[in-house]
């Protein structure tokens, strides 16, 4: 395996680099050190062509211009919506930055973990090669409490498995919820509308939202329901929900899988968070474009966000997301990708 380093532009003065990491079926995985961002995946398909399944753009100004969509990149401190503000913690209320609509709190909030240059330390091996980013988020930053050491690791193996381990050390209690925002189309980011792409998810309950899209009391069974991803079958409608995943919480365990029946690409999902969310580029209008100036439609892509409910800071009921001071944060996603040799 192999890793390269290439300049990627600029972000408010700093130096942005480019990663590839490449395995020795040639499949790679660009990284910029702005946001820990997945700017490309070249994964082959049934044929054994190579395409790249994931969106993002040429240019640092490009990433840059585009505020709203979180393409491909790390986001903390908490992925998803916090609502009422803030939250509590030791009965003492911590207000946070609302970035959505002033009301909610979106993603880590105005200037979140998407947005920050990271240190980057590449670690070539055999059989896999790893990116380790570093950074420092100052205690009362967006509001969070505590001063957070965060250190992530994307590891490509020569199986084209990309494992993101993310790990945390806050020295005041806190809460922390780290995530990707990669938006894949297993046909390639340029290959049309992802609602006939196929996908299964090991969940029996998924979160009903309000307006805001927080979620409304406790999470509510998929069965009967177009939620329903037990059974493999086309995404078919738009989502832009989250689910709770069955299983041991902590415990890492394959949490779904999607499959494109044209390219015969398939992505494994493998997780020890409580929930993903599924996301289908419902606010994606046409109007950016993509690498190559592909337009960045309604859609034409899908995240699987792995995290703690959205809200979970004011929903005593969920898995809780604190993170008490002195203790290690560290939870781990897989999204391996291969392909079925023909269409069922
Ligand atoms: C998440 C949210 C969506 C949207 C996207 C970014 O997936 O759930 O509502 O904000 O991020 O555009």
């Amino acid at each position: 395996m192999s890793i390269a380093k290439r300049a990627f532009g600029c972000y408010e003065g700093q130096a942005v680099e480019a990663y590839t990491l490449t395995n020795s079926v040639g499949a790679s995985v660009t990284i910029l050190t702005c946001g820990g961002i997945l700017n490309r995946i070249l994964v082959p398909d049934r044929n054994g062509v190579l395409g790249d399944v994931v969106c993002g753009f040429d240019t640092m100004e490009d990433y840059i211009a585009d505020a709203g969509s979180y393409t491909g990149a790390l986001i903390g401190r908490y992925g998803n919506r916090i609502g009422g503000g803030g939250f509590s913690i030791n009965g003492v209320f911590y207000p946070i930055r609302n970035n959505e609509g002033g009301v909610c709190h979106l993603h880590g909030g105005v200037v979140g973990f998407n947005r920050k240059i990271w240190a980057a330390e590449p670690q070539e091996g055999e059989g896999e090669d790893r990116l380790v980013l570093t950074l420092f988020s100052p205690d009362g930053e967006e509001g969070y409490p505590g001063n957070l050491n965060v250190k992530v690791t994307y590891t490509f193996d020569d199986a084209s498995a990309l494992t993101i381990q993310y790990e945390a050390v806050s020295d005041r209690d806190t809460v922390l919820n780290m995530t990707n925002h990669a938006y894949f189309n297993l046909n390639g980011y340029d290959g049309g509308s992802v609602m006939e792409q196929e996908l299964y998810l090991d969940a029996d309950r998924y979160d009903a939202v309000d307006e805001l899209l927080l979620p409304i009391g406790d999470p509510v069974p998929v069965d009967g329901t177009p939620f329903d991803f037990r059974t493999m079958h086309p995404i078919a409608v738009p989502f832009d929900h989250s689910f709770v995943l069955n299983g041991e919480i902590g415990c890492y365990r394959k949490a779904g899988e999607a499959y494109d029946p044209a390219s015969g690409r398939t992505l494994t999902l493998y997780t020890d968070m409580p929930a993903v969310q599924l996301y289908t580029g419902v606010f994606m209008d046409g109007a950016t474009k993509f690498k190559g100036g592909v337009p960045q439609r309604r859609l034409h892509a899908f995240c699987l966000e792995t995290q703690y409910s959205p809200n979970t800071p004011n929903r005593p009921t969920m898995p809780s997301c604190l993170l008490r001071a002195g203790e290690r944060y560290h939870t781990k996603t897989t999204f391996a990708f291969g392909v079925r040799a023909s269409a069922l």
